[in-house]
């Protein structure tokens, strides 16, 4: 499982920041040729991507390249210059605006011919699908199925809000008005239904008022809370936060260690499938929770401090 606890976005058109992302402690960098890049910069940008994947040192992270979107001129020009040029130094690519099943499977058969034309491993370069606007959520679960290179499906929060023409402009705040519960509950909790459901990773978008790191904390808290595995950051300062945020507590991941060891004790030595730890009955789905926590933790660099 690759860690994606704090996904940091990178203009492409931006030589500094590009340096700069690669000794910033976030799990995934994503080298943006969309939103954050001027239409005139588009090509300038996809060669800032690609000298920075060729000799840049991005150990130890995730390395993924968003393209634009499908109903743009760029798109086909994007994978097609960046994979030849550096899909060995790439994770995934990340599609944006994600309408429908078929997109995923263009940029899927797209990667095909690049790999077999350079060379490259069949299959490795994996996808990201952005969710971002009613018909991409709508056609979630297809989209989610579409190909066996996808990893996430990730929340794309103000597109999304200018699609259903939400009453507010800040992302991550509740639209005034809605007084009851949270108006990103329902999208967030359908995008994690279909990631579960094909064993993808489900991440969290953008939260636009970087200096409001306390607003930052409490909208990652709670798609952390649902179940989402990372948020995007679009600041270093976010990253640590977001790091926090998405990790088990270590009192949750030592506990969640302790249930494993001692449910395989039970089954394997004992031949029982429910037994007691300390004041608590644990069995199988004891176990599957336990299993996630665990995962999660060992993939943040967590390590047991009881036993
Ligand atoms: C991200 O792409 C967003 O639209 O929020
Ligand atoms: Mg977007």
């Amino acid at each position: 499982m690759r860690s994606r606890r704090s996904c940091l976005a990178v203009p492409g058109s931006n030589p500094r920041f590009l340096e700069k992302a690669q000794g910033l402690p976030a799990d995934e960098v994503f080298l943006d040729l969309e939103d954050s890049v001027a239409p005139q910069a588009k090509e300038e940008a996809r060669k800032n991507v690609v000298a920075a994947l060729r000799t840049g040192d991005w150990t130890g992270k995730t390395v993924v390249v968003r393209v634009n979107d499908l109903s743009t001129m760029w798109t086909y020009r994007d994978v097609i210059e960046v994979v030849e040029a550096a899909g060995d130094a790439l994770d995934c690519v990340m599609l944006p605006k994600v309408r429908d099943a078929g997109q995923v499977a263009w940029l899927d058969t797209l990667l095909t011919q690049i790999e077999k034309a350079t060379g490259l491993p069949a299959g490795r370069i994996g996808i990201e699908a952005q969710i971002e606007d009613a018909r991409g959520l709508v056609a979630v679960d297809a989209i989610a199925a579409a190909s066996p290179r996808l990893e996430t499906l990730v929340f794309g929060p103000a597109d999304f809000m200018a699609s259903v023409n939400m009453k507010t402009l800040v992302v991550g705040q509740q639209p005034p008005g809605y007084t009851e519960g949270d108006a990103y509950h329902y999208v967030l909790m359908r995008i994690l239904m279909a990631a579960r459901s094909h064993d993808l990773q489900a991440i969290d978008g953008p939260y636009l008022q970087i200096k409001d790191l306390d607003g930052f904390a409490k909208v990652a808290r709670r798609s952390a809370a649902l179940g989402f595995d990372g948020k995007w950051v679009l600041h270093p300062t976010q990253i640590e936060t977001a790091n926090e945020i998405y990790s088990p507590s270590q009192d949750d991941y030592d506990h969640a260690e302790a249930i494993l060891e001692a449910y395989d004790h039970a089954t394997t030595v004992e031949r029982r499938g429910a037994v007691m730890l300390g004041n608590e009955m644990i069995d199988e789905a004891s176990r599957k929770m336990a299993e996630v926590i665990a995962t999660k933790g060992r993939a943040a660099g967590l390590t047991r401090t009881t036993t």
